[in-house]
């Protein structure tokens, strides 16, 4: 019996350091390929950066909300039956002898208030009167008086007239002679008067800086805050944990780090809003990806960079570089010592060729040292240019400890997949997409990290079934990425792009 019970305990403890071992092992095996935690993660996009497509209720309460900054007009003389056109795209007179319109017709507007603006055109002077003559030219690199334009709309609105600073009206006298000199204050919006144009918006941004200038900061601070509060609460990361999630990715301005008193027309108070964040994160166990998404100057003048009017002004100068740096510095410094914190993500979707290649590695490098001035643990995101070679940075970015490449891969946005079949779609995850994950993860290179994916796509009426394959497929594929993957977005009323949607309705399982 005690020969008995020896050999039991003998094995018992056998089992039970086989047990240990193994458990062990596992974390151990992990480790190796060198990234403990494989992230799931879903973004918290349209929160702390406006999205208007997001939420679009947002932007109800603004007078004239089709009239934004970076809404792109196209003016047609009901005289001269001609588009007004800034010849040569700018630098010199306006004239109203186009029969279509494209670039050169096309104005973009920065909004004073809710009937007053500056145009700019194609080369990106604006529109004003000239020093000399009655002329109307595009010749100013800044806006200033001259260059102060009132749109005087009729009851339907589709029809304006453009009043000058010296108020009088802009007028098409002739194809090749538009003025500011047409003084007839009553109109019948005839076809027969100079000063009346057609309006049509060819385009829109409904970002940051359109809502918080559209308001104007005082009426926007209360909107916004309110969206901060009530959008995202702690009971979404309550769910977020429970669906099998183990990751936030944040979407963050650049404007967040000079709060509460943010530059023009910028909102404070996305800061706090940040801290909850943190601190719902580490009560559910969650990480936190702090993601700058809207970088000063705009790295790719989407709406979603907070660009004013389309232009990409970010990198072009040392000293926008420095201000960038100094964002992450103040965000890694904030944030190093919290448990949640997995990574910083230095910029999201610079595009080429606005943003080089140069200019981007050397905000690499300096905004990578921010990071480690202030912890030697949080994972460094750097992000691909939008439409570059998917490798340019798979070098560069092997010479630092710690770094991710972060790819966005969407079956969207591109004619490739505009009559692509349900069918197809998914073979292009399973090849296509495979293929391109394999191309960026090399031995001894950066983690690989889909930082945005969704299961939205081109198909029209798809079935639920179908959309279920195809976001199984992304999972499976995303699921290799050595950093791991986060669906874009939380919440959207547009209900394929809610992962929360996504999962309280079945299309998508995580267990
Ligand atoms: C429009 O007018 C300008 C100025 O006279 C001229 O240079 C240009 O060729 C004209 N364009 C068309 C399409 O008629
Ligand atoms: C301003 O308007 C007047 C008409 O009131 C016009 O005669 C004058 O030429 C305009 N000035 C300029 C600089 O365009
Ligand atoms: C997907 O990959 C296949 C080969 O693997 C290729 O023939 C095809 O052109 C690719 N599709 C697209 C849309 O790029």
């Amino acid at each position: 019996m005690r020969g008995n019970s020896l050999l039991q305990c003998l094995s018992l403890v056998l089992i039970f350091s086989c047990l240990v071992s193994l458990s062990c092992a596992r974390p151990a095996r992990l480790l190796s390929s060198s990234n403990a935690l494989h992230v799931k993660a879903v973004n918290l996009g349209g929160w702390l950066v406006t999205e208007g497509w997001i939420k679009p209720s947002l932007f109800d309460g603004i007078v004239n909300k089709d009239l934004l900054d970076g809404t792109q007009i196209q003016l047609k003389s009901v005289t001269q039956q001609m588009y007004l056109a800034a010849e040569s795209g700018g630098g010199t007179i306006l004239v109203a002898n186009r029969t279509s319109a494209s670039g050169w017709e096309t104005f973009k507007l920065w909004r004073i208030d809710e009937s007053t603006f500056n145009f700019r055109v194609f080369n990106w002077q604006f529109v004003g009167l000239s020093s000399d003559r009655n002329q109307i030219v595009a010749t100013a690199t800044s806006p200033s008086t001259s260059e102060t334009l009132q749109i005087i709309r009729n009851s339907d609105k589709s029809q304006v007239r453009i009043r000058a600073p010296n108020g009088s009206f802009i007028q098409a006298k002739t194809a090749v002679s538009v003025t500011a000199d047409y003084t007839e204050e009553s109109t019948s919006w005839g076809d027969d008067d100079p000063s009346v144009f057609e309006m049509k918006s060819v385009g829109q941004l409904q970002g940051e800086f359109q809502i918080t200038n559209g308001y104007g900061t005082e009426a926007a601070a209360p909107i916004l805050r309110n969206h901060w509060s009530t959008y995202i609460v702690e009971d979404d990361f309550r769910s977020i944990a429970s669906s099998g999630l183990n990751t936030v990715r944040i979407p963050v301005g650049w404007w967040i780090a000079s709060d509460p008193n943010p530059p023009k027309p910028f909102v404070g108070g996305s800061l706090q809003a940040l801290d909850n964040a943190f601190t719902w994160a580490e009560k559910y166990n969650l990480k936190v990806i702090v993601d700058l998404h809207a970088a000063p100057g705009s790295q790719n003048g989407f709406e979603h960079s907070a660009s004013r009017d389309g232009k990409q002004e970010w990198g072009t100068t040392d000293e926008n570089i420095k201000q960038t740096v100094n964002v992450i510095d103040f965000l890694a410094f904030r944030y190093a010592k919290r448990r949640g914190l997995l990574a910083i993500e230095l910029i999201n979707e610079p595009l080429a060729p606005g943003a080089t290649l140069d200019s981007l590695k050397k905000y690499y490098q300096a905004g990578y040292n921010a990071v480690r001035k202030h912890t030697p643990n949080a994972y460094v995101i750097m992000s691909n240019r939008l439409s570059a070679q998917s490798t340019e940075l798979l070098q560069f970015a092997s010479g630092f400890q710690k770094s991710v490449l972060d790819v966005h891969y969407y079956n969207l946005f591109s004619s490739v997949f505009t009559s692509m079949t349900v069918q197809e779609n998914i073979d292009y995850i399973n090849n296509n997409r495979s293929t391109d994950l394999n191309t960026v993860s090399v031995a001894n290179g950066p983690l690989v990290f889909v930082g945005e994916w969704t299961a939205e796509w081109a198909v029209n009426g798809a079935a639920k079934e179908d959309y279920q394959r195809f976001a199984q497929a992304q999972l499976d594929v995303y699921g290799r990425a050595t950093f791991g993957w986060a669906y874009w977005t939380w919440q959207n009323v547009n209900n394929p792009w809610s992962m929360k949607y996504m999962i309280d309705n079945g299309y998508i399982s995580l267990k």
